[in-house]
């Protein structure tokens, strides 16, 4: 598939992660709405632009397991969850329940709200290696007390690579009557998702990550008992609206402005690309990629994998704990001298080198991989090999 991406060939390209890839069909659609908008801006904009909108709010509604109306567009998933961080009003004392593996940017929305509100925002430790199922759950609740009002928690985690117990943890949740927001930034396109079925309050997901969308584009879902209360967070048109459309609620939160909508409304394409593309064959060899080779990477390094390899826990990335003497000078090695793109991420103390394998990767990706951290670990101090 690599020819299909826009990938600079001469990069052993081993981050989908971070900002996704774009296929060229892809790309060229959301040019086309481009193009077509500034053709005709103002007829673009106050008749095309709320219908395409639709059009692609249903086809991704379908997509990811809910109701048209319960989802909206929005950039990434820091404004979906500032969007919510806005609305909530808890009191001194209450508490957020997640998890210590969340997305620094995450957590930082939250000890903004937490200093401004009095709350407070209690990060449990899942312990590496995760051994079950069970054991999460078990130190995750063990972070649950009478003030918690909230649970916080990613789907997938960005450092560690694992996926999370969302359902069990939402079903807990509301037999608590907690509120739960879900973290789905790497979920959909890389695994299965139903969001009806895991039924969270809020849940937000990426599609310019694994559903190869151009950046910028990503949604919130809203469960229908918590639409009145989410204020939009840029206010404009939306807001006692001339022209009402389907609920105050999308009117509330899809009037932004003047703005580039055309990433949005290529959704129809970008999930027409991956049903053409046969795209879930092609993330389960993707997953074996990142399975067989998971363990071999981990001896090089002497170190051991975080979880049981098998798809309870990993989808399309894998994270080998790294000891090194200097996380950045590493990274900037892979890239400059070897041109590896792979990420050197730092969570509560350790690092982590995180692969993704999309359709674009081979194992001759992960044997350049390999082979150069061979050469890394004899010519260089960078990377501490332990007994
Ligand atoms: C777990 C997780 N949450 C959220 C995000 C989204 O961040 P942003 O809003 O900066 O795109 C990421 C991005 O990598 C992530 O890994």
């Amino acid at each position: 598939m690599k020819s299909q991406f826009l990938l600079d060939p001469a990069i052993t390209f081993l981050n989908h992660g971070s900002f996704g890839a774009c296929p060229k069909p892809i790309f060229e659609e959301y040019q086309r709405l481009q193009l077509e908008f500034e053709n005709e801006p103002v007829y673009f904009f106050l008749n095309k632009s709320r219908e395409y909108l639709k059009i692609a709010r249903e086809r991704l509604s379908k997509y990811v397991g809910c109701e048209s109306v319960d989802l909206f567009f929005t950039p990434n998933p820091t404004f979906a969850i500032n969007t919510i961080m806005r609305s909530l009003d808890l009191k001194e004392g209450d508490e957020i329940l997640t998890t210590n593996h969340e997305y620094g940017a995450m957590d930082r929305i939250w000890n903004f709200y937490c200093k401004k509100s009095g709350a407070k925002y209690i990060r449990q430790n899942i312990s590496l290696p995760v051994v079950s199922k069970e054991q999460i759950l078990e130190e995750f609740w063990r972070g649950y007390t009478s003030k918690t009002k909230i649970i916080f928690l990613n789907h997938i985690s960005s450092c560690t690579a694992l996926i999370f117990p969302v359902k069990e943890i939402c079903d807990k949740a509301r037999e608590l009557g907690l509120i739960t927001i879900i973290d789905g930034a790497h979920v959909p396109g890389q695994i299965d998702l139903d969001i009806t079925k895991l039924n969270p309050d809020f849940y937000t997901g990426t599609l310019h990550k694994w559903m190869l969308a151009p950046k910028g584009s990503s949604f919130l879902y809203v469960k229908k008992s918590f639409q009145d209360m989410l204020d939009p967070l840029i206010v404009g048109w939306g807001y006692e609206s001339v022209s009402p459309g389907e609920s105050q609620f999308l009117d509330y939160q899809e009037f932004q402005g003047t703005r580039d909508t055309s990433v949005f409304l290529c959704t129809p394409k970008v999930i027409g690309f991956l049903e053409e593309n046969n795209w879930k064959e092609k993330a389960k060899e993707c997953r074996k990629m990142v399975f067989d080779n998971y363990q071999r990477f981990c001896d090089l390094l002497h170190t051991q994998p975080i979880c049981p390899i098998t798809e309870e826990f990993l989808g399309q990335m894998a994270s080998i704990p790294i000891k090194t003497s200097n996380p950045v000078e590493l990274k900037n090695l892979l890239f400059e001298k070897y041109k590896i793109e792979i990420p050197v991420m730092p969570l509560n103390g350790n690092y982590f080198l995180r692969y993704s394998i999309n359709t674009y990767n081979s194992q001759d990706d992960l044997d350049i991989l390999f082979k150069t951290l061979q050469e890394i670990i004899i010519t260089t101090d960078l990377i501490i090999l332990e007994e």
